[in-house]
């Protein structure tokens, strides 16, 4: 293990909230760094990709910003999308896609396929669910993210008449299924070595873990198929880990009714993207959800790290916004980092510990962001 390694990272703030609650993360960053000589960070923080800079240069980024952002270990995102206020019509609009495409562009362009959102309920996080097993509520959703629904690929004729014939296609390679499948099962083991670290190991029908696999093959039965057949061959190498499957209704269903039944979810793009905004609420909410995009074959391609949040424009400006899902995105990050420097995996328990030690505690005080990064820098110290 290389330690004393110095960790480049590209802090992209964005839109809405997302200048305020990448401040906290900063700030609690170099707390770390200051406490722990061995851990080396350096970040550069860029104006781009925002709603600000399409403003002023009418575009998100300028031309050659994944060649910059290539140079760095790591990139750390605040949000992106409208700043608003909504109900200011003098702003300037850009569309959804628009201002949104720079996350895909990143994603793609440093071939970030696997993205990553656990969802473990930290005391003092909102609770959804009445059930006491919600309690228990430890998964990982694994969302393919080079792929799926998400190409891009179609187009629209005679658009806009009412002979418009619109296509949007979805395309799932041998390639990218196989990658995301095998990096289910490479988690769902690594997931049964923490448990048992931690003392509380599951059982799935005599195993210790679990991967479930998530289509729509009774309606899409291509890609359904495919997918569906390379589960069960790739199945084969883990003979250690249960296995289930579920359309992505029953779910959407079953995320509600039973949570706590689930270990590590496989999805494609679109099914993943909608299953994680369900699966954040059974975290506690947006405020505490934290994201990975990420590239496991490839340490010399940046990873991007954003909590699973949006801009909230509504409360952006006003010191309003909760920055546990963005302290919780960066301990990712640091546990990514972690991987190859054993500072920055200690650095990674330490800010987890820390928010969750703050919201235990006060989590039912109304407080401003920056009161929220003081609480948790001062939990710190004993993390
Ligand atoms: C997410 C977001 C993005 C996605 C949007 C903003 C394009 O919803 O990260 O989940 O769909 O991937
Ligand atoms: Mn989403």
């Amino acid at each position: 293990m290389t330690t004393q390694k110095t960790w480049r990272v590209a802090v992209l703030p964005g839109d809405g909230i997302g200048p305020e609650v990448i401040a906290q993360a900063t700030r609690a960053l170099d707390a770390l760094a200051t406490s722990d000589p061995e851990l080396a960070l350096e970040y550069d923080t860029f104006e781009w990709p925002s709603h600000a800079w399409h403003q002023a240069h009418g575009e998100s980024a300028p031309a050659d910003y994944l060649e910059q952002l290539a140079g760095y270990d790591a990139i750390l995102l605040g949000a992106l999308g409208d700043p608003g206020p909504i109900d200011d019509a003098s702003r300037y609009l850009l569309s959804d896609s628009d201002s949104l495409a720079p996350l895909l562009e990143i994603r793609k362009g440093f071939d970030q396929w696997v993205c990553e959102r656990p969802v473990r309920r930290l005391d003092g996080a909102p609770q959804y669910l009445a059930d006491p097993r919600a309690n228990d509520i430890d998964m990982l959703v694994i969302r393919e993210n080079s792929e799926g629904e998400y190409v891009n690929q179609g187009g629209r004729l005679a658009q806009g008449t009412p002979n418009e014939v619109v296509t949007q296609t979805a395309v799932f390679t041998h390639r990218a299924t196989d990658r995301i499948i095998r990096h289910a099962f490479e988690q769902a083991r690594a997931r049964v070595a923490v448990r048992q670290a931690e003392g509380r190991e599951r059982d799935f029908g005599g195993k210790a873990a679990q991967v479930c696999l998530v289509t729509k093959r009774n309606a899409q039965k291509f890609w359904g198929d495919m997918y569906t057949e390379m589960f069960a061959a790739i199945a084969r190498d883990y003979p250690d880990i249960a296995t289930h499957h579920e359309l992505v209704d029953a779910a959407c269903m079953k995320f509600v009714s039973h949570p706590w039944a689930f270990d590590v979810v496989v999805a494609s793009n679109l099914h993943g993207d909608i299953l994680t905004d369900l699966a954040a609420v059974l975290n506690g909410g947006m405020g505490v959800s934290p994201s990975a995009n990420l590239n496991p074959g490839d340490r010399t391609r940046p990873p991007m790290f954003e909590p699973t949040h949006g801009s909230a424009p509504d409360i952006a400006g006003q010191n309003k916004a909760g920055p546990a899902a963005m302290l919780l995105t960066a301990a990712m990050m640091l546990d990514w980092m972690g991987e190859a420097d054993a500072a920055a995996a200690r650095a990674g328990q330490r800010l987890k510990r820390a928010v969750a030690d703050d919201l235990a505690v006060n989590a039912d005080q109304s407080r401003a962001t920056d009161a929220i990064g003081d609480a948790i820098i001062a939990a710190l110290e004993n993390a």
